[in-house]
């Protein structure tokens, strides 16, 4: 089965077993000097064009993405004990996508997306409220999509499996990209 067909299964046994965030994913990145740095991100399509997910490209993580165009995500869902590794290069959504995805957020989303300067100091959870509120009053009914506000896709190079089995004899399967576009696989010792 091909790795991105086996992830989509993957995910759906995670949200059919009730997970909380079964499209929670880690994000790891690096700075220019090597330097890591990992996240949280939900996960909001997987194709065979990659991983996409949604941030505010002027956070720490879209500045590494822009100096350093890789990142790794890193998938855990237990029940049943599974993990997933997705490794690869970085490239932003076109901007037909951001603004498609933009706009089937909810509307307090959308706000919200106006109103944080992620990653920047805030002086109070108040400030954050007052600022929602303004975006509000400017924008009551159809939100734009901020500038600064996009998706990046992960286009594996390869993808982990990791399955949970008795005495630690777990499966691990790596999935590469090999150069005419097919996938090869390999076991790995877990
Ligand atoms: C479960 C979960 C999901 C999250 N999803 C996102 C997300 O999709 N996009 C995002 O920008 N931040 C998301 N966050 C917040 C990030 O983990 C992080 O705090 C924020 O993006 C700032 O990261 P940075 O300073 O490294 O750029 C999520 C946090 C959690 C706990």
């Amino acid at each position: 089965m091909d790795p991105i067909t086996r992830f989509q299964r993957w995910l759906q046994d995670a949200k059919n077993s009730r997970q909380p965030e079964p499209t929670a994913t880690s994000l790891a990145t690096v700075d220019e000097a090597g330097r890591p740095s990992v996240r949280m991100v939900l996960l909001k399509q997987a194709d065979a064009a990659g991983f996409v997910f949604y941030t505010n490209t002027r956070s720490p993580k879209g500045f590494h993405l822009a100096q350093t165009a890789v990142a790794e995500l890193c998938f855990y869902w237990n029940p049943p004990g599974r993990q997933v590794r997705v490794h690869g290069e970085v490239e932003p959504v076109s901007e037909s996508e951001a603004d498609a995805y933009f706009a089937s957020r909810a509307y307090q989303s959308q706000v919200g997306a106006w109103a944080s300067q992620q990653s920047q100091p805030l002086s109070s959870r108040a400030a954050l409220v007052k600022a929602a509120a303004a975006v509000a009053l400017k924008y009551p009914r159809k939100v734009p999509r901020p500038p600064h506000w996009s998706g990046y896709r992960v286009v594996p190079q390869w993808i982990e499996f990791w399955e949970e089995k008795p005495f630690r004899l777990h499966d691990r399967i790596r999935c590469e990209r090999t150069e005419d576009g097919t996938w090869s696989e390999q076991r790995l010792f877990p």
